[in-house]
């Protein structure tokens, strides 16, 4: 049976619309099983099977079908290679979190089971710095360094971003530092939209406590993250704005770390911010 009904799903993500965006439902599922129940289904041969493989776009994007209990089709989703966070991991409830004061916050996020990130992370990793900084800088999310130690940027980029934070004439311990997402994303990949919308509640509320003046943003994840807009190349060096916050969008470390050259652009968007607080970098006379 399983394997006839396998075909069956088969069959029909092949049937759906070209871009992709039809979802199989349970009910043309049961409807197609019922249609078909007087004439048995029986199972195409090897040959039709390989046509029909053959048969299909090569780039037509994968489609999941929804994992809901049946009693006709087993709960199997062999395409999905991730668990849908409504259905697996437990709802944060927002309004709970928007009223936490700073333990609250630390021991919910010490705890969170929100999204599957929760499955490999050795340390949730908050923040670091300071809770009264007026400037605020958020990163992408914990690499291996970050999350054996639970504390933000302290591997070979988070050297580069202390040496920028110098530079703009700060201390880090006076700065805050935080990530679109707390817990490690495995292999280093960038965390997926369900992951950092997952999370954004907390980052959210640490923003609204600490009420920093800038907010600089380091790379694409975070002002996807926290903007919702791609482009860093494009973005970096103009003033976005979140929730009143003069927003700095920049180049992330690790980047720079890769590209040098990049450094130049990352340096003036850092003085823009400089100029907020203030601090005019010296010139040099020649
Ligand atoms: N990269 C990030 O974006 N955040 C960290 O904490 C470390 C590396």
């Amino acid at each position: 049976m399983t394997d006839i009904f396998d075909e069956i799903i088969q069959c029909l993500r092949r049937e759906q619309s070209a871009d992709g965006s039809i979802y199989i439902s349970r009910k043309n599922l049961t409807e197609f099983y019922r249609n078909s129940a007087s004439s048995a289904p029986s199972a195409p041969s090897s040959a039709v099977r390989e046509e029909r493989r053959t048969a299909a776009p090569p780039d037509r994007p994968a489609v999941s079908a929804p994992r809901r209990e049946s009693p006709y089709f087993p709960e199997r989703a062999p395409e999905e290679s991730r668990e849908p966070l409504e259905r697996a991991y437990s709802p944060l409830d927002l309004a709970e979190i928007a009223a936490m004061n700073w333990d609250q916050l630390k021991t919910a996020t010490a705890n969170c089971r929100a999204c599957r990130l929760c499955e490999g992370r050795h340390n949730v990793v908050f923040a670091d710095g300071s809770e009264q900084a007026d400037l605020m800088f958020i990163g992408e999310g914990p690499g291996a360094d970050e999350d054996a130690q639970g504390v933000p940027f302290v591997g070979k980029a988070g050297q580069l971003l202390s040496k920028m934070i110098a530079a703009m004439q700060f201390q880090r311990s006076e700065v805050y530092i935080a990530n679109i997402v707390k817990c490690r994303p495995p292999g280093n990949r960038n965390p997926a939209d369900d992951e950092m919308d997952s999370c954004l509640p907390y980052l959210n509320r640490q923003i609204q406590l600490v009420s920093p003046k800038v907010i600089v943003l380091l790379g694409n994840v975070a002002l996807k993250g926290l903007m919702k807009r791609g482009g860093i190349s494009r973005l970096r060096g103009q003033w976005l704005d979140y929730k009143g916050i003069k927003v700095m969008p920049t180049f992330h470390p690790a980047y720079l770390l890769r590209y040098e050259a990049a450094k130049r652009d990352a340096w003036s968007d850092l003085q823009q911010v400089m100029k907020v607080f203030g601090k005019v970098y010296p010139r040099r006379n020649h």
